[in-house]
């Protein structure tokens, strides 16, 4: 068996199980709470109550998967299924529409 080959094979092994663990859910940056005018403790903390609430029935769906609308249209459903408060809905609400998907019409 070649060397190089199975190494890169591990690799890519590495690269998927990674990929699939959630690691692709945007971290919140400077840049982004500046250019949507929410402060990064806010964005932070959305992305935390997220992954925290947001995951136990479901994989969390990747923000850029809905748009603005249909985010707060789920989250009433989804609101009361994980059981959160408005605040904590708001918050994960403003992570999502910071990295919503903003073409899809
Ligand atoms: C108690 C289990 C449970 C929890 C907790 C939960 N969900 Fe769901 N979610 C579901 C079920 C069941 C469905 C599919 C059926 C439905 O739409 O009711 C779903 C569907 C969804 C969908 C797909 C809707 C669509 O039409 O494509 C999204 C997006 C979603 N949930 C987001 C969230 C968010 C955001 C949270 C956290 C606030 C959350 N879910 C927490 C059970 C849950």
């Amino acid at each position: 068996m070649n060397y190089k080959l199975s190494y890169f094979s591990f690799a890519i092994m590495l690269s998927i199980l990674f990929y699939g663990c959630g690691s692709s859910l945007k971290v919140p940056t400077i840049v982004d709470a500046k250019s949507s005018g929410i402060s990064i403790d806010t964005l932070l903390k959305g992305r935390e109550l997220y992954i925290n609430n947001c995951g136990a029935c479901h994989n969390l769906y990747l923000p850029n998967k809905h748009t603005d609308r249909e985010w707060e249209e789920t989250m009433k459903s989804m609101q009361k299924k994980a059981k959160i408060t408005d605040s904590q809905a708001s918050i994960i609400l403003k992570y999502l529409s910071t990295y919503s998907n903003k073409i899809k019409k």
